[in-house]
Formats: structure tokens, C-alpha cells, sequence
């Protein structure tokens, strides 16, 4: 009785110190987690911020990389399913992205102690007694040029102007291998390997690309087509916390016919907008290189703390 009663004592404490420091740190950021999570909230405040007149300057573009986009399908296909596969690199940026992670840095399990070459991944797993599950490049993705190229690139900056109604900044993006092993669920979790959305504006869209084949035992990412609108209350209301939920009932409620699995060789990209459930496979057989760019009409910093 003593122990449970320490157990909620501890707890609230713990999320009552959580939240102030989050809203002293990033008032904006914490506003938009609690309102945003609301459908009626975030179309609302969305309605504040577009300005259809710098994204129709943006729309007129000439392509770096992707040719013969129809920015008016996929914008129709991300109001309407809440994704649009068929982004796809050229295979000189695929080479040169693979060849960057092979020459560079990269940390297990996103911990800026645990850093290694990929062609030390045993050595350094075994001098720091634990396994890698994921191993991303974190800040020194910021040294390859062609990820820095499509920060910029036209194509990618008018679908997110077309889908944002604003002018878009670059918030994030990361370059990640998610490695065979198997995991528990809470380092699934910890991991984004369960079923969530994320709520970084109240607007905001993700580029993926597969920088390595991608079939059903590598990794797939998934999505709930059509999730990201008419969500449950109940999974509007606890927002990021419904990656605590079974999978299965998140499956259930919005259908298991909407599953979308995306499988694809090197190189083939897809566009998303995160407030539909997604989450990444664990890889059963090989490891997988995943590139992922997100877009927003605001840059409130910090996105991956305070979650
Ligand atoms: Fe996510």
C-alpha cells in the first residue's frame, strides 16, 4: 500500500517537473503539443498561419533531383490518404549518401557516447557492452553535401508549400540505420518502432527515402492510411501518448485494410504527413538506411526533447 502510494507520489512529481520544464524552456513547442493533438484546434491555428501567396511563389520551381512531379496528385493524396509514395532519388545521390555513411560517425541508439564506423559496429557494440539498434548520424549528417542539397531542393520545397499553404523551414532531418536484433517493446518504444503520430507544428510533413532495398523483412516503414483526420477523441486527447497503446487496437479502430506497408529499393521515397499513425519496422534481415526531412511552417526547436 505504502510502495503504490509512493509509486502516484513519484509519478506526479515526475510529470509536474516534466511539464514546468518544458514550458519555461519551449512555451511555444509545449502550446503546440497540447492543441495542436485537437483536429478543430490545429486546422484553426493552421487557418491563422498560411499565406497561399508565398506558396504559390515557391510552387514554380525547377527540379534538382525529381523530375515530373505533379505537385497537385500528391498534394490531393496527402489531404486525402495522408501520404504520397513515389519520390524517387537518383541512384549518383543514393551512392553518394551511402558512401557518406560508410566514411562517417555515427552513434548507437541515437547516444552521442556510443560513436563508431559502421565497419567497427561489432567492436564498438561489444567494447560498450550492449547492441546497437538504431545508429544515426545525428548532428554530423549536417556534413554531407547532398542531404544539405535537398534541404533546398525545389521539388521537395514546393510540395511542402502546396501542402503547408506557407513557405516552408526546414526543421529536421536525420540519416538512421535501424539494425536486425531483436528488441523489447519498451526499446521499441523509445524507438518509434510502435504505432504514434508526431505533433512537431500544426503543419508539418516528412520526405522519406530508402537509401538501402526495403521489403518486408528490412525495415518497412508503415502508415494508417487516412489517419490523420477523424482520429478518435481519445487519441486526440492523450497526443503523443498513444504510443503507449497496443498496436492491435490502433489497427482495429482505424481498419486493418489501411495498413500501408512501403517497400521499395535504394532510393525510393515517400512523403507524410505525421499526424497519421506510422511507425518503422524493426528489420528481421538486414539493416536498413533511412533518410528522413521535415518540413513546417514554424521551427520551435528542440522537437525531439520534451516528447
Ligand atoms: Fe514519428
Amino acid at each position: 500500500m505504502y510502495t503504490a502510494i509512493q509509486n502516484v507520489y513519484s509519478k506526479t512529481f515526475n510529470y509536474f517537473h516534466k511539464t514546468h520544464a518544458y514550458l519555461t524552456k519551449n512555451p511555444r513547442l509545449f502550446l503546440v503539443r497540447k492543441l495542436a493533438r485537437f483536429e478543430v484546434l490545429r486546422n484553426g491555428i493552421h487557418y491563422l498561419f498560411k499565406n497561399q501567396k508565398e506558396s504559390e511563389e515557391i510552387s514554380q520551381f525547377n527540379h534538382y533531383f525529381f523530375e515530373n512531379i505533379d505537385l497537385d496528385i500528391i498534394n490531393s493524396s496527402l489531404k486525402e490518404n495522408g501520404y504520397y509514395s513515389g519520390l524517387n532519388l537518383p541512384q549518383y545521390i543514393v551512392q553518394e549518401i551511402l558512401e557518406f555513411a560508410e566514411s562517417n560517425i555515427c552513434y548507437g541508439n541515437r547516444d552521442p557516447k556510443l560513436y563508431f564506423y559502421l565497419s567497427n559496429k561489432k567492436q564498438a557494440e561489444i567494447s560498450n557492452g550492449k547492441q546497437f539498434i538504431v545508429g544515426s548520424y545525428l548532428h554530423n549528417i549536417e556534413k554531407c553535401p547532398a542531404i544539405n542539397k535537398m534541404k533546398t531542393e525545389p521539388g521537395l520545397l514546393a510540395i511542402a508549400a502546396k501542402f503547408l499553404e506557407a513557405r516552408p523551414v526546414h526543421i529536421a532531418s536525420e540519416l538512421v540505420w535501424s539494425f536486425p536484433v531483436s528488441t523489447e517493446w519498451i526499446e521499441q518504444l523509445n524507438l518509434a518502432q510502435v504505432f504514434h503520430y508526431d505533433i512537431d507544428d500544426y503543419k508539418f510533413l516528412k520526405f522519406f527515402f530508402y537509401l538501402t532495398n526495403v521489403d518486408m523483412f528490412n525495415g518497412p516503414h508503415v502508415c494508417i492510411r487516412g489517419s490523420h483526420k477523424n482520429k478518435k477523441f481519445l487519441h486526440q486527447l492523450i497526443g503523443l501518448r498513444c504510443a503507449n497503446l497496443d498496436d492491435k487496437k490502433i489497427v482495429d479502430y482505424y481498419g486493418a485494410e489501411n495498413l500501408v506497408n512501403f517497400y521499395g529499393p535504394a532510393g525510393f521515397g515517400f512523403v507524410e504527413d505525421p499526424f497519421c499513425f506510422h511507425k518503422g519496422t524493426p528489420p528481421t534481415d538486414k539493416a536498413r538506411l533511412f533518410l528522413q526531412l521535415e518540413f513546417a511552417i514554424n521551427n520551435y526547436k528542440d522537437i525531439r526533447s520534451f516528447k
